[in-house]
């Protein structure tokens, strides 16, 4: 297996899986954890990231198919997103124009599927979610890339307002800071989100309430 990438919480490895292009997430862990509470975090991760990833695509969201589950070693088997990069990186390489906007708006219609869902995702940013771009079709006009959602480790099932809230705000706080002067472009994240979502006032108020709660406590230092 080759090694794409050792973060905090897991290891991911590219193989293949019954001939197709795979991504195994390895949880490991950690040293500095008591050993019981850790395997049991880790395998709650492992459990939750699963159930997420059956229930978006049961809802018909993008998300990589699970192949396979090795409870023993917590590792999971991915579909490879294929020729995809990252929110994260298409962001740096566009900037905040048309293209930037348009991918907002595609962002908010999907995470609007993902909270009628009752899914919340828990650890939104632009480096868990990837774009795989569409085919150039003849007389040059490209059809529209997927967006697929990943990284569920911390996710959870909830239909109640308040925790849809606190998801978008953690995204627009992860965007803002990732993404400089992308304030015009995480707006069109809002604004889809809002024309998409079956209770979007509910949520964005909440959204209001969470970002008011964050001001406060940043004025008290
Ligand atoms: N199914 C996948 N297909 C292609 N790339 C993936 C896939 N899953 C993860 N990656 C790549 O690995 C990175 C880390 O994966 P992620 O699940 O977010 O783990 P972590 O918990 O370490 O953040 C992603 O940002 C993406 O670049
Ligand atoms: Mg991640």
């Amino acid at each position: 297996m080759e090694l794409l990438q050792q973060g905090a919480e897991a290891r991911l490895y590219r193989t293949s899986f019954c001939g197709k292009p795979t991504i195994v997430k390895e949880r490991f862990n950690k040293a500095y954890r008591h050993e019981t509470l850790d395997t049991l975090l880790t395998q709650r991760r492992t459990n939750q990231e699963v159930r997420s990833l059956l229930r978006c695509r049961k809802a018909g969201i993008a998300c990589p198919a699970v192949f396979f589950i090795d409870y023993e070693k917590h590792r999971i088997y991915l579909e490879e997103i294929v020729g995809a990069e990252t929110l994260r990186d298409a962001f740096c390489r566009l900037g905040n124009g048309d293209e930037a906007k348009r991918l907002g708006r595609m962002i908010g219609r999907t995470l609007a599927s993902m909270h009628d869902a009752d899914i919340i995702h828990g650890d939104l940013t632009t480096s868990n979610m990837m774009l795989r771009p569409g085919n150039e079709c003849a007389g040059g006009v490209s059809e529209e890339g997927q967006l697929f959602l990943i990284d569920f480790g911390l996710s959870s099932v909830s239909t109640v307002a308040e925790d849809k809230g606190v998801d978008l705000y953690v995204l627009e706080r992860a965007f803002l800071s990732s993404h400089p002067n992308s304030e015009a472009v995480f707006k069109e994240v809002l604004s889809a989100y809002r024309s998409a979502t079956k209770n979007a006032k509910s949520v964005v108020d909440k959204l209001e309430e969470v970002r008011m709660r964050g001001r406060k406590r940043s004025m008290l230092g």
